[in-house]
């Protein structure tokens, strides 16, 4: 057989290299370097398009941008409004798209269920290399997914996986894991970062060339990245993290990068004995869900990708036998928390110098906006007091350095999912205050400086 060239990538920051060496000479990650083959599809998408089986012989040429023909992409839904709504609307014919999570978290579950809903329309392959052919069926059985369409495969070697899908041709397939995959072309073992990068590319190639969708399921390793090759989330057009917290039925599936779609959309879904269903309106299940408001709790409406959601804040301000008190910030920026209390501090007159301060966003969801710095601070203020805010009031607002409130985008969708869900007061910045003074129920305390926000919360 010919020989085929490789090089080194760095697993860590993704830098090639000619030559193995110990240490990364980008990031100085040690031990990082792993073997990949090059002229591989992705190095070369304009010549991998010219030898596509549907034979379009295509030389580039430039063109005026106008004359381009173009349409919205073909959206295909995958039956489950909530993996339509992470995917942008649906997926994409000729997408790939990579799907990570802890083992155990659902991923083959949720791709079945999908793939069985979409084979209706399109036809689908489920590839599986870590379960038998006969777990898979006897899952989808007990499921009480219609099969009639769905094609499967029990192998893990990616030039014979890419044989079966040239004679079959499905317009979908799945491949689970990703982690399972091997090229002959490469002689590092299977599972190494080397290997499931390569025959991911053979499958990113094989997707552009053919318009063929497909899903890449990958675990994720400790570290929490896609069990060491970051450089796959480079080669896909979209990567989704199927998330939850331990002992949760909850779900969460969330974009982290989409060249279709929103990112940091959600889609909430809760496992059950009939696999997952749908949370169409997750609103309610981020509340604590106790009935009399408690000290340090604040609820706020975020907004996730392009719908808003309630989430509770919760702090716990203590005195601290430390020289230099703790703060740690769970589903919140640490940085952030640590710039809210100086403010709070110099603008609202309030210490907290001596105090260890824990923030934590319930249910396990993780908030990036700044429209949750106005809550958490509602909410440390809260437990330093160890007084509830008044019942069933909401707030959201960004908090600037000299101690002004910020308004934040969507304030009024805000305020409607808050008036929805029988809040009574919300706490919010001028900027996104009608002028009326209430809306649909709600009383609303528009608030320009940190110093009012106080004394209304108080
Ligand atoms: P699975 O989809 O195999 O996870 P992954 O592919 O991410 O490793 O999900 C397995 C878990 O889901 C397992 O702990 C059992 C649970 N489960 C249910 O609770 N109900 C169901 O109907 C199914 C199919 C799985
Ligand atoms: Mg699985």
């Amino acid at each position: 057989s010919s020989k085929t060239r490789t090089a080194f990538v760095c697993n860590e920051c993704g830098a090639d290299f000619n030559k193995w060496q110990g240490q990364c000479g980008e990031c100085d990650a040690w031990n990082s370097l792993s073997e990949i083959v090059l002229e591989s599809a992705t190095a070369a998408p304009a010549a991998a398009r010219r030898s596509g089986w549907a034979g379009k012989a295509e030389v580039p040429r430039i063109t005026a941008l106008k004359d381009v023909r173009h349409s919205e992409e073909a959206r295909v839904s995958t039956g489950i409004g909530e993996f339509d709504r992470v995917l942008g609307g649906g997926l994409v014919e000729g997408a790939v798209v990579l799907i990570g999570g802890d083992p155990g978290i659902g991923k083959s579950t949720l791709l079945l269920q999908a793939l069985a809903q979409m084979s209706g329309n399109l036809s689908a392959l489920y590839v599986t290399g870590e379960e038998s052919l006969a777990q898979v069926a006897g899952r989808a059985v007990r499921l009480g997914l219609p099969l009639d369409n769905l094609q499967a495969l029990a192998e893990t070697g990616i030039e014979r996986i890419l044989q079966h899908a040239v004679e079959a041709r499905p317009r979908m397939i799945v491949a689970d894991s990703v982690q399972t995959l091997w090229t002959e072309s490469l002689t590092a073992a299977p599972g190494s970062v080397s290997q499931v990068r390569e025959s991911a590319a053979r499958l990113v190639r094989y997707a552009k060339e053919t318009g063929t969708a497909v899903f890449l399921v990958g675990h994720v390793t400790k570290e929490g990245g896609i069990a060491g090759p970051r450089v796959l989330e480079h080669m896909v057009d979209a990567v989704l993290y199927f998330e939850g917290e331990s002992g949760s039925r909850f779900r969460l599936l969330r974009a982290f990068k989409n060249r279709f779609g929103a990112v940091n959309e959600l889609g909430v879904f809760a496992m059950g004995d009939k696999g997952l269903k749908e949370v169409p309106n997750p609103s309610a299940i981020f509340l604590s869900g106790s009935n009399s408001q408690q000290p340090g709790s604040c609820v706020l409406v975020t907004r996730e990708g392009t719908r808003p959601l309630m989430v509770e804040v919760q702090a716990l301000v203590d005195s601290s036998p430390l020289s230099n008190p703790r703060r740690v910030a769970v589903g919140l920026e640490q940085n952030r928390l640590a710039m809210l209390l100086a403010v709070l501090h110099r603008h609202g007159g309030i210490v907290v110098g001596d105090q260890d301060v824990f923030v934590n966003v319930v249910g396990g969801i993780r908030v990036q906006e700044t429209a949750a710095d106005l809550p958490v601070l509602l909410a440390v203020l809260s437990s330093l007091r160890d007084k509830p805010l008044a019942d069933k009031t909401v707030a959201f607002g960004e908090v600037g350095l000299s101690g002004e409130i910020r308004p934040v985008p969507n304030g009024e969708e805000r305020l409607r999912e808050a008036a929805t869900h029988g809040f009574k007061r919300a706490i919010v910045p001028k900027g996104n205050a009608p002028k009326s003074g209430s809306y649909k129920g709600l009383e609303i305390i528009a608030v320009e400086r940190l110093s009012q926000a106080l004394e209304a919360a108080a």
